[in-house]
């Protein structure tokens, strides 16, 4: 699918609204004003809120964690699921109450909820306190939407979508300085028909190899030893575009870069997961032997009706194949339990392909119909309470698979990457190349290196000792 698209710079008509929103806030604040950035849902809007944080340091805020400091309070919402709305409702409802206490506050909505037009007038009717509005697909000119704001101009409501369009060199402030998100790609073409995603991300739009190429140097060069590579589908990276690359081959580039790094990425749509990919993680001695592959669920009939394109079959051949090639593999899914029309032997179906591909961990979500969508449509016969019924059975059954695998670990010796305390005194934490957590003894100052951990007991956590 070859769409024009084309990358560009951030416009010097931003920069400029950046130096006039900095003279205006040193104009106005004696020590500099506070940001406070909250970010609901997936990694993507992690990202994104990095690149929103970037542009504010630019604009002279201090970022903050406390919402009662704040100058600037900006919600970075998601839509995916009917819960993860509720609470942004309720969030938002609190600003009110804030710009009593605290004039001058200026409040924003983005994100994926807020790209959605219902939202946006529900937002202009109902809460009167919220000054700017705007999609994912123009945040990069929050520049010019506060320096209108705050210069004296109306509320802001902007949910314009350009989709071909990449916007680059937004500055990055990162939230982490040991681990990284690096997005390779934006928007999604799948349209499952459970999801909202393809309707406030636009179309699948991949980041040129030079671009994500430099930003990973950058994050390498900064001490960052664990880049995650985020896309809706990273395996269809690059099939949008003009440039003759795929994401397997973007994996092997980034694989040659020198250094002690490790390269983690999500998420894989299974139909999309190549052979190619599967020899690209073996040959990969950086990237880690982790496959998030969501299945969503065990019934063809099921797939069939969530517009996955594969089946059941398909999906075991591809985790047989990943095991071939690295037998160390672990893999974790998304499970939808209760989508429209499941019986629950189509539910079973699924409770016995967990138990057959043994997923080191589950995100599992009760079905939550998203207004738009072909599935809100459909019929969807089974109450709430029998759905959460499966639901709790489903848990259970991986509880017992998780506890099966983490007692197997016992005795063998695993790379970590330490990157946390421990939950009890003098231990440390650390992932393991397949992504499970082994607690064992040492300092802060651990934090940032790799250890070889073996496996001694499961109690409450994984524990282990370092073996020199
Ligand atoms: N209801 C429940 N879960 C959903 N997901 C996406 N849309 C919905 C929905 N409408 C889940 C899928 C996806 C994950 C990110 O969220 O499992 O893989
Ligand atoms: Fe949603 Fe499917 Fe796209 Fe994932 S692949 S973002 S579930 S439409």
């Amino acid at each position: 699918m070859n769409r024009e698209q084309h990358t560009i710079e951030l416009p010097a008509e931003q920069l400029a609204y950046m130096e006039r929103v900095a003279s205006l806030l040193s104009e106005s604040y004696v020590v500099p004003p506070k940001a406070c950035v909250t970010t609901y849902g997936c990694q993507q809007n992690v990202s994104d809120s990095e690149r929103i944080q970037g542009m504010l340091v630019k604009m002279g805020y201090v970022l903050t964690d406390n919402m009662d400091e704040a100058d600037f309070i900006l919600y970075n919402t998601c839509a995916v699921r009917g819960h993860a709305e509720d609470r942004v409702w309720g969030n938002i409802g609190t600003i009110k109450n804030k710009k009593q206490k605290r004039p001058g506050l200026i409040a924003a909505v983005c994100g994926c909820m807020a790209q959605q037009e219902s939202v946006a007038e529900r937002i202009r009717r109902s809460y009167p306190y919220i000054d700017l509005v705007f999609g994912t697909h123009v945040l990069w000119r929050l520049p010019e939407f506060l320096y209108r704001r705050l210069s004296g101009g109306g509320r802001i409501f902007e949910l314009s979508m350009e989709e071909n369009r990449i916007v680059e060199s937004l500055p990055v402030h990162r939230d982490g300085t040991l681990k990284g998100w690096l997005p390779i790609m934006y928007g999604c073409n799948n349209f499952c028909t459970y999801c909202i995603v393809p309707y406030v991300r636009g179309r699948e739009r991949s980041r040129e190899p030079d671009r994500i190429l430099a930003e990973a140097e950058e994050m390498i060069a900064a001490g960052i030893k664990e880049i995650t590579l985020l896309g809706q589908n990273v395996n269809s990276y690059g099939l949008d575009a003009s440039f003759d690359l795929n994401f397997a081959g973007l994996l092997r580039r980034l694989n040659a870069f020198p250094g002690d790094f490790r390269i983690r990425f999500m998420t894989s749509h299974p139909k999309d997961c190549t052979l190619e990919l599967l020899d690209a993680m073996r040959d990969c001695d950086k990237v880690c032997k982790h496959l998030h592959l969501p299945v969503q669920s065990g019934s063809d009939r099921i797939l069939k009706l969530m517009n996955r394109r594969y089946t059941r079959e398909d999906y075991l051949a591809l985790v047989a194949a990943a095991r071939e090639r690295m037998p160390e593999i672990t893999l974790t899914s998304d499970i939808i339990v209760g989508f429209p029309g499941e019986t629950y032997e189509d539910f079973l179906q699924t409770l016995d392909l967990i138990r057959e591909v043994e997923y080191s961990s589950l995100f599992t979500f009760i079905y939550s119909p998203r207004e738009g969508t072909p599935a809100a449509r459909m019929s969807d016969p089974i109450s709430r309470a029998e759905k959460g019924r499966w639901f709790q059975q489903l848990l259970k059954a991986q509880e017992e698979i998780s506890e099966r695998l983490n007692q197997a670990m016992i005795g063998h010796t695993y790379q970590v990457l330490c990157d946390d305390t421990g939950r009890a005194p003098g231990y440390v934490a650390g992932h393991t190349s397949g992504n499970i957590v082994l607690e064992f003894p040492g300092v802060p100052q651990d934090i940032g290196s790799y250890f070889n951990v073996t496996v001694q007991e499961l109690t409450n956590a994984l524990y282990g000792a370092v073996i020199k």
